[in-house]
């Protein structure tokens, strides 16, 4: 397909024709059909109310978010109210505009904005800002809205403890001749287009809601899969996504001409890759139709003995299989940074397989980490040399809570969830794929301490003096978490592993009241049916209330001998575990000896999955670990 002739939707209205004759300056062929038609709430009663509310001064802060918005609504308010005592109060009250058309029309008012929000001006930069200048605990706020709500804008601001007042000062309605819209959608439908240009979130929402209203919503969503879709900046592409839209492309710079121009440019080869990719898939789907068969990871010994199923000998693998300790990966770490590595899906796949098939385990664990989840939640992390990892502004008052965002989507975490894919279509059908996250109380403990502990005392200062703030920064973390577990299960992983590395700490009272109930309600919120493992190192006594949190299997460390360990956890669960990591610094006999040990403790029994009680650590032997596992997969045999 050569980029002449290329077919381009775009939902432009008062600007249609500019769009096309841009699009046909770029060889392409227009279908651009106006999407909306823009309409000012006449007797606006919320925003009279606003108004008398911002005169009383009952309103400590007012969020502007559009030009045409601001003076849509000092036109509605002024037919009730005076002009200038409506201007006074606007100008008396803390204002944030959120880009540069807001500011504009502000002061074409005589009104100084008191904030401005930084580029790409979306809710997160909002948010942002209010985090550093503007504390917004018991106050409230006024948010000037545009066509359709911007629920995660509203959520940040009641998660700081803000009242919201949202005001909508006009709606995008369908245009009144919806015939235009309608023919691209059949376009779309008839496979006709090859590129969707989409310059705001409205224009998605009035082509959905069309679609919907004709029965064709589905049927255009599966057509869209097929369609390059280029998009003019983030919050576009937020809304596109959060409606199942896949976003191709995305302009960085918020002008029409440079998205038809990066559109035109990219659209042939992305559009081959995603026809080549539906191929694939719809292949993969015929072929497990016409067979009616379940992908083979389902029969694998590991997952197997997860459901406590029957196995012909037990199912190995080992946490931090992919590490330093090998020398696949100290040559891909050579070229790149650790973090780097983690957001570097194609590095991660290789990782991860290279790791599994060397050491010929049973199961292949993604490359990722436990910290990269904070970074979107506003912590600054860092990978040091050699060290553990560190956190540049760790929570440490009580305060500082009100920072720490809930994610609301997984966008900034998307390489994870590519990582999954490319893993899972790199593997063997037949090896199944773990995704992973830190617990609650592990992840706070390295978001509290800044990085790896001793004695945890800020931590356990922070529990233990301010349980309100503790609760709010656990809550959190469970809505983060739950939702990034969620989407590596959407990707296509087969079971996954909580690490609740740090939380052996804690005494079984302090765990019970400050952490089983927030790890309980993370686990109950997955989804998929797939199997969770909860691990945990450190306490022994822990384990029964480890398995009353919740999980299908535990994961235990070497502590505690593995059948008493399985008597405390219960038999209705499976068990994962627990060589001491060490025993792989000792020679050969004494490592097969330690396996059969360990073995001879699970007695064969169905739900155990061989493990270490730990990660492996850099200096461990490489050969030593391809012993264990040969000596686990001969002795176990049954
Ligand atoms: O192969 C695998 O198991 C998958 C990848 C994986 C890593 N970390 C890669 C990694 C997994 C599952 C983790 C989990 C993890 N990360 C845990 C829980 C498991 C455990 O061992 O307790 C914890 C506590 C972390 C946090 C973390 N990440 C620390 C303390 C460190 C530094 C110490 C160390 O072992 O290097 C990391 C860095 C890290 N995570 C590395 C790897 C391969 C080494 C980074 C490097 O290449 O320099």
């Amino acid at each position: 397909m050569s980029t002449v002739g290329l077919h381009i939707a775009a939902f432009e209205s008062r600007r249609g024709e500019e769009m096309a004759r841009l699009i046909e300056r770029h060889g392409g062929t227009p279908h651009v059909s106006p999407s909306m038609r823009e309409v000012p709430i006449e007797e606006n009663k919320q925003a009279i109310d606003f108004a008398h509310r911002l005169i009383t001064a009952e309103i400590d802060v007012v969020i502007l978010l559009t030009g045409v918005g601001v003076e849509t609504l000092t036109q509605v308010v002024e037919r009730h109210i005076k002009r200038e005592r409506f201007l006074t109060a606007l100008a008396d009250t803390k204002t944030i505009a959120r880009g540069p058309k807001p500011v504009a029309a502000l002061r074409r008012l005589g009104v100084k904005p008191s904030f401005q929000a930084d580029s790409p001006y979306t809710w997160r930069e909002i948010l942002q800002l209010v985090d550093r200048y503007v504390p917004l605990a018991g106050l409230h706020v006024g948010v000037q809205e545009y066509g359709i709500t911007n629920p995660s804008l509203i959520a940040g601001l009641e998660a700081r403890g803000a009242t919201v007042i949202p005001v909508q000062i006009y709606r995008w309605e369908l245009p009144i001749d919806t015939t235009p819209l309608n023919e691209n959608i059949c376009a779309i439908l008839d496979r006709k287009i090859d590129v969707a240009l989409f310059t705001s979130a409205n224009q998605a929402n009035n082509l959905l809601a069309l679609a919907q209203q004709q029965g064709l919503l589905d049927a255009l969503h599966e057509a869209l899969q097929s369609v390059v879709v280029a998009s003019i900046g983030p919050t576009t592409s937020h809304f596109l996504r959060e409606r199942r839209i896949t976003v191709d492309l995305e302009s960085d710079t918020h002008k029409m001409g440079q998205l038809v121009a990066l559109a035109t440019r990219c659209a042939p080869d992305v559009k081959a890759q995603k026809e080549k990719l539906s191929k694939f898939l719809s292949s993969q789907l015929t072929a497990v139709t016409e067979q009616q068969r379940e992908p083979a990871w389902q029969q694998s010994i590991f997952l197997r003995a997860c459901r406590r199923e029957p196995v012909p000998r037990t199912p190995i693998w080992l946490m931090r299989q992919a590490g330093r300790y090998m020398k696949e990966y100290r040559e891909v770490r050579a070229k790149t940074g650790f973090l780097e590595l983690c957001k570097n899906p194609s590095l991660c796949a290789e990782v991860a397989i290279t790791a599994a098939e060397r050491l010929d385990v049973d199961a292949a664990i993604i490359f990722s980490d436990l910290l990269p989840i904070l970074e979107p939640m506003g912590l600054e992390l860092e990978y040091g040399q050699g060290e553990g990892p560190i956190i540049h502004n760790p929570v440490r008052e009580g305060e500082d809570v009100n920072r720490i965002l809930a994610l609301e989507s997984v966008d900034s975490l998307h390489y994870v969830m590519d990582t999954v894919q490319q893993t899972r279509a790199q593997m063997a059908e037949s090896m199944p794929l773990i995704g992973f996250a830190g617990a609650p109380f592990t992840l706070a403990s390295y978001t509290i301490e800044g990085g790896g502990s001793r004695n945890f005392l800020h931590t356990k200062t922070l529990m233990y003096r301010n349980p309100a703030a503790w609760q709010s920064l656990m809550d959190r973390l469970v809505q983060s978490i739950t939702l990034y577990l969620n989407a590596q299960i959407a990707a296509g992983v087969q079971a996954v592993q909580i690490f609740d590395s740090w939380v052996g700490c804690l005494s079984c009272d302090d765990y019970r009241k400050f952490v089983l109930p927030h790890t309980r309600q993370l686990i109950q919120g997955l989804q998929g049916g797939i199997p969770v493992i909860h691990f945990a190192t450190g306490n022994p006594a822990l384990y029964p209330l480890l398995a009353e949190a919740g999980g299908d299997v535990i994961g235990v460390d070497w502590r505690i001998e593995l059948d008493a360990a399985w008597a405390a956890i219960g038999e209705d669960r499976g068990i994962m575990g627990n060589l001491d990591p060490m025993t792989l610094l000792a020679p050969e006999d004494h490592i097969r000896e330690a396996a059969r040990d360990i073995l001879s403790k699970a007695a064969q029994r169905a739900g155990h999955i061989f493990n270490l009680g730990h990660g492996i650590l850099p200096q461990i032997p490489v050969q030593n670990v391809i012993l264990l596992v040969e000596s686990v997969k001969a002795l176990s045999a049954r």
